[in-house]
């Protein structure tokens, strides 16, 4: 499918975003190993978290669909049994850095492996640190990438002190998830800064979880108890025709959508470039905020985004690109090296994004600038399978008169199935 995306009238109006990812998926692998009965209303029931739930249903949880999402009861943190077939990750790098924190060092054999972007993709950020709690686990070039194959272990891990290079709340989560069968407290310091949705929901289930100045300290439990979960919408998704609306001066109210401040990064980037964003707080499930998101536009300005802002704005920053080839000045980037290593190497996929339009996006070691607004023509972006950016190129076509047509489109519906809908119940047309 290479649909062109054009929006002559301008995009607006009112969304409901496409249910959070993140949350999804932590919510279907800790009701998994839970003790009791969950019920997960609104889970993103899609691509990537379809193969969390696939993974998890290999290794013995059984979930069932209700008339609100899904239902399951745990089978406990011990209680996951040998998969009879190797696990597929499929696209989905959480999928498989979260699920290493439940199956390093259980008595059972596992392999776990992907699709041709995932086993690109580094994997030794987990598995040393696992290795040193015990697990044993191997993998293509000594473990450093997928398929990973976990040998069976005594059941339990020994606690260790870690200190993550990199602020990666996939690394981070899954020690999270390996420290609750430790044999003692886990620390996990360095760069802790990140989204925070396993901790907010392990502290909701009752689990110890210490912070001393961003290092994190968790004890081990026996059991999980069961819980429910109201899944909220994706800031992630949402950010995408906050993006159009922006380009296009018009205003958007997005509704039922995650507000948890570790995930709004853009929304503060966006008022510093000109936009009007005011967030309201409605509802809380499991430690999560949730409520409504209204944007009106403003004169586009470029801004400088730091390092330590990256973390809460990872996935946002190829719309940050979008968004200051639109604005008047500069707009830099600094902090973002781990965007190579994403679905795709984002850096030159936003580089080579912009030049399929006529644009240029300087690139730096660490991030990007670009200067503008620059007046972009009508053109074809190959996203190569990366979700986000091929999200990002049919935003842009709603600020480029003919529209912009993208290769493979089908890749978005790993984060957001209902995409094209949304763009045209939004005002736009897909062709
Ligand atoms: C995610 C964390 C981020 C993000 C990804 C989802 C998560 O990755 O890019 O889309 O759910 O923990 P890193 O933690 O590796 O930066």
């Amino acid at each position: 499918m290479d649909p062109t995306f054009r929006a002559p009238r301008g995009l607006g109006g009112s969304l409901r975003p496409p249910s959070d990812k993140s949350i999804t998926h932590r919510a279907l692998m800790l009701a998994a190993v839970s003790s009791g009965q969950c019920r997960i209303a609104h889970p993103l029931a899609t691509g990537d978290c379809v193969s969390t739930r696939a993974c998890l249903e290999s290794l013995g949880a059984t979930f069932s669909d209700s008339p609100t999402g899904l239902e399951t009861r745990g089978v406990g943190l011990q209680g996951l049994r040998e998969p009879s077939r190797v696990l597929d990750a499929e696209n989905s790098g959480t999928t498989t850095r979260l699920l290493c924190g439940l199956l390093a060092g259980q008595k059972h054999f596992t392999v776990l492996t992907g699709d041709a972007s995932l086993t690109t993709r580094p994997m030794g950020r987990v598995v040393e640190p696992l290795r040193k709690m015990g697990a044993s686990i191997q993998g293509r070039e000594g473990g450093k990438y997928a398929p990973l194959c976990f040998l069976p272990g005594p059941g339990t891990l020994a606690p260790i002190e870690w200190m993550l290079p990199v602020p990666s709340a996939q690394v981070k989560s899954c020690l999270l998830f390996a420290g609750l069968r430790a044999s003692g407290p886990t620390t996990i310091g360095g760069m802790t800064a990140s989204r925070d949705h396993t901790e907010r929901m392990l502290r909701h289930l009752g689990v110890t979880l210490d912070d001393h100045d961003g290092t994190l300290l968790i004890h081990p439990v026996k059991s999980l108890p069961g819980f429910d979960i109201d899944v909220p919408g994706d800031i992630s998704s949402a950010a995408f025709f906050i993006t159009a609306a922006l380009v296009c001066g018009r205003e958007l109210s997005i509704d039922g959508c995650g507000v948890n401040p570790t995930r709004s990064g853009f929304l503060e980037v966006a008022r510093r470039m000109g936009a009007l964003v005011t967030t309201r707080q409605e509802r809380e499930s499991l430690g999560e905020p949730a409520g409504t998101i209204a944007v009106s536009p403003g004169d586009l300005r470029g801004t400088t985004v730091t390092p330590a802002e990256v973390p809460d704005l990872i996935d946002e920053i190829p719309l940050l690109a979008v968004l200051g080839l639109f604005a008047r000045g500069v707009t830099v980037v600094h902090g973002a090296e781990e965007l190579r290593f994403k679905e795709s190497d984002r850096l030159q996929m936003i580089a080579a994004m912009a030049e399929s339009l006529g644009g240029r996006v300087e690139l730096h070691e660490d991030g990007f600038s670009v200067e503008g607004p620059q007046v972009l023509r009508a053109g074809t972006v190959d996203p190569r399978g990366d979700h986000r950016i091929a999200m990002a190129a049919a935003v842009a076509g709603a600020g480029v008169r003919d529209g912009v047509k993208v290769r493979g489109f089908d890749c978005a519906r790993v984060s957001y199935p209902d995409f094209v809908r949304d763009f045209i119940s939004l005002g736009g047309e897909v062709a």
